[in-house]
C-alpha cells in the first residue's frame, strides 16, 4: 500500500491508494474516537500517529466519520467519486460542518441543537449541542458546538482537556 504523508495548511495529510486523510491537531478535542477505535492506524504514542497501512480503506473511513470535531476528515484521491459522495461520509472533506462553525451564532433559532453529554472511558466529558458554559467567571455560548472538559485534573487549560489524561495514564476505576 502506498503511504504518503506530507504537511497542509493546519495540518497533515495520509495517504493510501485511495483516499487522503487530513488531520487538523488545533480542532482535536480529544475525544479519543480514532484510537480507541482503531490503534493500528491511529496511535498517538507512535510517529507519525497516523499509519494507513494498518486496516482498510473502508475501516479508516468510518473511523475518521466518528471523530465528532473537524480534527480528522478524508477524501477520495480520485476527484471523480469525491462528487459522488453522499451525505452518509459526514468527515468527507466536501462536506463542511455548520453546526461546528459558528454561522449560526447570530441566529435566535439556533438554540435547537439538543445537548447531549459522553463520558469518555479514560477521558474527558464531551459536551455537544447548544448551551451555555459558566467557569472561574467566564460564560461561554456554544450553539452547536462541541468541547471538551478535563475529568483527570491533568490538564493546563482547565476546565477543558488538553490531552494530558494520556500522558498521565488517568483511568476510571
Ligand atoms: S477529536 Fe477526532 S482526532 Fe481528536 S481524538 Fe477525537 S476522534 Fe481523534
Ligand atoms: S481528561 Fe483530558 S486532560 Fe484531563
Amino acid at each position: 500500500m502506498e503511504k504518503d504523508r506530507k504537511k497542509f495548511s493546519g495540518g497533515r495529510r495520509y495517504r493510501n491508494e485511495d483516499i487522503t486523510v487530513y488531520w487538523k491537531p488545533d480542532a482535536c478535542v480529544h475525544a479519543s474516537y480514532c484510537y480507541r477505535e482503531l490503534i493500528e492506524v491511529f496511535d498517538p504514542g507512535r510517529r507519525p500517529w497516523v499509519d494507513m497501512s494498518g486496516a482498510s480503506t473502508d475501516r479508516i473511513i468510518e473511523v475518521v466519520n466518528m471523530c465528532p470535531t473537524e480534527a480528522l476528515s478524508w477524501k477520495w484521491n480520485d476527484n471523480e467519486r469525491n462528487l459522488e459522495v453522499g451525505p452518509e461520509h459526514t468527515n468527507h472533506i466536501r462536506f463542511r460542518r455548520p453546526e461546528l462553525m459558528g454561522d449560526e451564532a447570530e441566529e435566535p433559532e439556533a438554540w435547537e441543537k439538543p445537548v447531549s453529554v459522553r463520558i469518555m472511558y479514560d477521558g474527558p466529558i464531551i459536551i455537544k449541542g447548544d448551551f451555555i458554559l459558566k467557569y472561574d467567571g467566564n460564560t461561554k455560548e456554544m450553539r452547536g458546538g462541541l468541547i471538551s472538559l478535563c475529568r483527570c485534573g491533568a490538564s493546563n487549560k482547565l476546565p477543558f482537556c488538553d490531552g494530558a489524561h494520556r500522558k498521565t495514564g488517568f483511568e476510571d476505576i
